[in-house]
């Protein structure tokens, strides 16, 4: 069967295009309605094919010799050269495999106590607070000190520095990279500078110690069998800073958000918190929570030979938007249910990649699971949540979900 001609929006300057993605929360899934689980569209002068869907997402994975990774060049200036998000092929699996021994399992049980003192220490705090506390703030703060602390080893004080200038680097993540003075990138640019600095000064002072997980990093290789150098592993750490703080807070977030909105399944879910079977009440939770707001909305690669995703054929040089919310048209009243039980009875059967896949997928999964995991259970198990009334719940979707009004809550000891 020959591959279907690619559908297309037909924009052509793509500004209303452009407009039309930061205005409106359903833009991808009106045009996915419209043209199919593949189709083209302009975003900022940028062609992008949008694709969703088991199929299309299953193609493009199986044919990872054909793509290489894509930001936009905003993302990809202020990561770096070097990070490995910007590298492809023999360079990136190398870094990849240095990286990944921060995350091995021995890495994780090591890191375990410090995490759970940061639960506890929230914990405390939402058990003495005289008013209410904005929970998603708290998660931010927890998730950006579990890197800080278990990985990079840093005592609060250093840790509040880099917290400063990472925040003035993220704010420009997605904005227009126009370096003039001023602009929020042109500070993100000034502010990536001190990070790396920062970064250095922490890398070196750590080396012999084993405070955080910066020895597992030493003796690491690059593709040409070389030590990685201090430039380029300061670059690794500033992306494991970006890529693991704001998606684990936004799952936290909305784990408690769909908690405390549906109380029956919080009692269900305390029945059986100390089971360690797997998958448990907590793994379907977390990802039932992952199904219906995705922490990260999507990710990109960009094909270097043509190719053909649920029978739609790809022109070569692409640039391909994976979107990660499941889709159905079937039974989609169920669907919209926070039901978790649906992960463990068997009715649910689509393959869910909130952690993307393939030769990218997530390097900080394990991390990630861990925190939540600490977090769900060390907070259910002492305090009981209650919501504060007239605030806003639904959630603001960019850059990663998360409650509007900060998810304001009271707690009393359970
Ligand atoms: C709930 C939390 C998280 C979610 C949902 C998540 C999701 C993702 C997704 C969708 C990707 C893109 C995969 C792809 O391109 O195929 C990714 C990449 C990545 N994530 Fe995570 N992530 C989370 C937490 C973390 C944490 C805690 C870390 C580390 C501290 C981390 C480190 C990374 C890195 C380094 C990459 C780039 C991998 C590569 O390009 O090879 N992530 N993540």
């Amino acid at each position: 069967m020959t591959a279907a001609p690619l559908p297309s929006t037909g924009a052509v300057t793509g500004l209303g295009e452009t407009l039309a993605f930061f205005r409106d929360p359903s833009f991808s899934q009106r045009r996915f309605s419209e043209l199919g689980d593949v189709f083209e569209t302009k975003l900022l002068a940028q062609s992008i094919v949008f694709i969703r869907g088991e199929r299309a997402i299953g193609d493009l994975l199986k044919q990872e010799d054909c793509l290489q990774g894509w930001w936009p060049d905003s993302v990809r200036q202020l990561l770096g050269s070097k990070s490995l998000a910007n590298r492809s092929g023999a360079d990136h699996k190398a870094r990849r495999r240095v990286v990944g021994q921060l995350f091995s399992s021995a890495a994780l049980s090591r890191y375990t106590p410090a995490i759970e003192a940061l639960v506890n220490d929230l914990a405390n705090e939402l058990q003495q607070a005289e008013g209410p506390i904005p929970l998603a703030a708290r998660m931010r703060r927890f998730a950006f000190s579990v890197i800080a602390t278990t990985v990079l080893g840093l005592e609060a004080e250093n840790r509040d520095a880099l917290f400063a200038d990472f925040e003035i680097w993220t704010r420009a993540l997605f904005s227009i990279p126009l370096a003039l003075p001023g602009t929020p990138f042109a500070r993100a640019l000034a502010a990536r500078q001190r990070l790396l600095a920062r970064l250095k000064t922490v890398l070196q002072t750590n080396n012999n110690r084993q405070q955080g997980g910066l020895d597992l990093l030493s003796g690491g290789l690059d593709e040409a069998g070389l030590p990685l150098d201090d430039d380029d592993l300061v670059e690794q750490l500033l992306l494991l800073l970006f890529a693991g703080y704001e998606t684990t807070a936004s799952s936290l977030s909305c784990l408690f958000r769909a908690l405390l909105l549906n109380p029956e399944v919080e009692q269900w879910l305390m029945q059986d918190l100390n089971n360690h079977e797997r998958p448990s009440r907590l793994d379907a939770t977390v990802l039932e929570v992952m199904r219906m707001t995705p922490p990260v909305g999507g990710f990109f690669r960009q094909n270097t030979q043509s190719i053909e995703l649920a029978d739609v054929a790809i022109p070569q040089g692409r640039v391909i938007q994976v979107v990660l919310s499941s889709s159905s048209t079937t039974n989609q009243i169920d669907l919209e249910t926070f039901r978790p039980q649906r992960h463990l009875d068997g009715s649910f059967q689509q393959t869910l990649l909130p952690f993307g896949g393939g030769e990218r997928v997530c390097l900080g999964k394990a991390l990630a699971e861990l925190e939540i995991r600490l977090m769900a259970m060390g907070l259910l198990q002492r305090v009981q949540l209650h919501l504060e009334p007239d605030q806003d719940l639904n959630l603001q979707l960019i850059p990663s979900p998360t409650p509007r009004d900060g998810l304001l809550v009271r707690a009393t000891a359970r």
